[in-house]
């Protein structure tokens, strides 16, 4: 599709410059002071910003849990992410156990229907055979998967052990690929959910005070050593306490190739969302827990500061029959939904605020998950690269009076206000979001095969 951008303000990688933006075959063709091509259509930014389209490199979308499928599926979900101005996503594959990584693949593909944003897939490694490395350079080699999930937590169903942590990396490292870690003390937190339930603490506060900061720290200090002994670029996802990310940033700087992700919820919220009533509350269970006050500056701080490569959602919404059938806090399934608000949040809380630039921005939004996942020409304004792209424009209003894409009917964000949204969305050179509507037929999302 070819498209003409007058008068934007690009933002591009080291600056930002008034310009127009020419798109020929879904790519950006060209980026000079004055293009004037009268056959082509073209839109007016008007001063507005201009930037690289947002790259959410964490969602889960149709999450098979005991409780259910999490409420977005592939249309849905990426509907709303259009509609907040992402339109490229990274997804899982969840093996089940004994099952072939390639197979696991091959049926998680065939579950993508209608959707509108490119997509990719974690490869998630939830145990251990001595076929394993050898699946992993087919998913590597043949499928187009440069990165692996492990999960600390969660040792009764897909977590792994340190142990097999360790074996992973290794394989990811001989292969040239990077490992993702949920990193939480799984067996620890058994153990704490197992207690609280017996002695009757059963609300949702226990959530969290079953997961307390060190269960994510102390974890993330065992990664460290790991990937001191490995050499494996490794990400930690989800980061939520102030500790592990400055353990995380320290390690770093001493050249250990380890990287944090966070979330707008951990900057967002504080623990006190665990006070509320249990219906008003349960929307907030996930894991890891929304933490302390202290915690949630320290991740704004961090952020601030540089210390995370990206910010993902961990999308993955259940509906409140979902939520409330559960009697205690540890039946309740874990996760909350937010690829519509992403870039509206991160920019209300640091662009708003003069914290961060608009360059800065759209490192942590997209850029940076781009270029560490191998998302090859894509989260930059730059010569050739996709014509994905978002046209801000300012407002001051709350979530809550957006028309929402999601199929779940929580939304944990709805009272927070935002200062800017996407006026329009481009995806691949289609305006696929104008005037608050989504496109009518937007084009399909492919599968973007890494390497
Ligand atoms: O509570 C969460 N985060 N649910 C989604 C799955 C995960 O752990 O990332
Ligand atoms: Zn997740």
């Amino acid at each position: 599709m070819d498209l003409l951008i007058k008068n934007g303000r690009l933002v591009l990688a080291h600056e930002i410059v008034m310009a127009d933006l020419l798109i020929e075959c879904g790519k950006i063709s060209r980026i000079e002071e004055s293009i004037n091509l009268n056959s082509i259509p073209r839109i007016d930014a008007e001063g507005a910003f201009v930037m690289a389209a947002g790259i959410d490199p964490h969602v889960h979308l149709s999450l098979p849990t005991p409780k259910g499928y999490s409420s977005d599926d592939f249309h849905s979900g990426s509907q709303a992410a259009l509609a907040g101005g992402t339109t490229c996503f990274i997804d899982f594959v969840t093996p089940e156990k004994g099952e072939n990584l390639k197979t696991a693949f091959l049926k998680r593909k065939a579950e993508v229907r209608h959707c509108y944003c490119d997509f990719a897939f974690h490869m998630s490694i939830v145990e251990w055979r001595d076929e394993i490395p050898d699946e992993m350079e087919v998913c590597v080699n043949e499928l187009g998967i440069t990165s692996f999930k492990t999960y600390l937590a969660y040792q009764k169903t897909v977590g792994i052990s340190f142990e097999l942590l360790e074996k992973t990396m290794n394989a990811a490292k001989n292969l040239n690929v990077s490992v993702t870690i949920h990193a939480e003390l799984g067996n620890e937190i058994d153990q704490m959910r197992s207690e609280a339930i017996a002695a009757g603490q059963i609300e949702n506060s226990f959530h969290a005070k079953t997961r307390p900061d060190f269960t994510e720290y102390k974890a993330v200090e065992k990664v460290i050593e790991l990937v001191k002994k490995t050499q494996c670029e490794t990400y930690i996802v989800h980061v939520s306490t102030a500790e592990s990310l400055k353990k995380i940033q320290q390690a770093n700087q001493d050249g250990i190739p380890i990287y944090a992700e966070t979330c707008p919820q951990y900057f967002t919220f504080n623990d006190s969302v665990y006070a509320k009533e249990k219906s008003q509350s349960n929307g907030f269970v996930m894991s890891p827990p929304i933490r302390s006050e202290e915690n949630r500056k320290g991740i704004l701080n961090g952020i601030i500061q540089k210390q995370v490569l990206a910010i993902g959602t961990d999308h993955c919404p259940f509906s409140t029959q979902q939520k409330n059938a559960a009697d205690n806090f540890s039946e309740i399934p874990n996760g909350a939904g937010g690829i519509q608000h992403r870039l509206a949040l991160v920019h209300a809380a640091f662009v708003h605020t003069n914290q961060l630039s608009m360059i800065e921005f759209s490192k942590v939004i997209s850029a940076q998950a781009a270029q560490f996942f191998r998302l090859e020409n894509k989260g930059e304004i730059r010569i050739d690269f996709d014509a994905d792209l978002v046209i801000l424009k300012p407002v001051s209003e709350s979530i809550g009076q957006q028309k929402l894409y999601s199929k779940s009917d929580i939304d944990i964000y709805a009272n927070e206000m935002i200062y800017a949204k996407p006026a329009i969305v481009i995806k691949g050179g289609y305006i696929v979001f104008q005037n608050d509507q989504l496109s009518e037929k937007p084009p399909r999302g492919k599968y973007i095969h890494r390497k």
